[in-house]
């Protein structure tokens, strides 16, 4: 595991984009896998830049996204679906048809989770994963646990990750479940960049690169990865000592 810390959010987006956009230009079929939430925002923001600036197309691009909520409309703005297009897919010249999610109001959670994990298949498996991390370690809605989950499931999220999302919500409207790709679904990407900007993410980023690796902090399980990158602002990284 590769661990990077950046002075602020500005410069870590810059970086991550710009791997991104590489990725595109080396390979104009590329598999992306990416996540949703408050830190890649600005990463995103940077791809729309360089993507305009440096004129180069996503038209063969595949995207895979991480996770979705259970039971809530597509077109509901708080839906990752939404969250997407707004933040990043409305902005380059992707095909619809190649972009994918988590259907939360499949009938049979079960089986379009092995539907999901059959598709990522069938096009060759993630190039590069994108992550964000939960305060309590989370990766994806892989929640600490007793044991590390490989395939796509539904997750009952915890409270932790209700406190932390219920603020995009109108009051008690939050879903308590989501669909998630499993641990074995994110190991299994070619690269996985994960992002932690800010004091909050301090205490995870520090469980996840101490030597223990364990369900208990799900983003642990990275330092098994041959082709991880971890970007942090000096926030995020308050409690690692020189030594990592
Ligand atoms: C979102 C996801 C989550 C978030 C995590 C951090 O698709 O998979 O694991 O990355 O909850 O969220 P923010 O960035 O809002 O702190």
């Amino acid at each position: 595991m590769k661990l990077h810390i950046l002075k602020n959010d500005d410069l870590i987006a810059e970086s991550v984009a710009k791997i991104f956009i590489d990725k595109v230009r080396e390979n104009p079929s590329a598999v992306l896998g990416f996540a949703t939430g408050a830190t890649p925002i600005k990463t995103y923001k940077q791809i729309i830049r360089f993507y305009n600036e440096e004129k180069i197309s996503f038209n063969n691009i595949t995207t895979f996204n991480l996770d979705e909520y259970c039971k809530l409309p597509k077109d509901d703005k708080n839906s990752y679906y939404s969250f997407m297009h707004e933040q990043l897919f409305n902005f380059l010249d992707l095909k619809e048809k190649n972009i994918f999610f988590l259907n939360g109001n499949a009938e049979n959670m079960a089986e379009e989770c092995r539907h999901y994990q059959n598709k990522i298949a069938t096009v060759g498996g993630i190039d590069i994963q994108l992550l964000g991390i939960g305060r309590n370690g989370h990766i994806g809605f892989n929640e600490p646990g007793d044991v590390f989950l490989k395939d796509a499931h539904e997750v009952r999220l915890t409270q932790s990750t209700i406190n932390a999302n219920s603020k995009y919500f109108t009051k008690n409207m939050m879903p308590n479940s989501a669909l998630t790709m499993g641990i074995g679904d994110i190991m299994s990407a070619k690269k996985v960049i994960l992002i932690a900007t800010g004091k909050e993410k301090a205490d995870a980023i520090y469980r996840m690169t101490s030597n223990k690796i364990s369900p208990l902090c799900p983003a642990s399980v990275l330092q098994f990865h041959q082709n991880a990158e971890v970007f942090c602002d000096e926030a995020a990284a308050e409690f690692l000592s020189n030594e990592i």
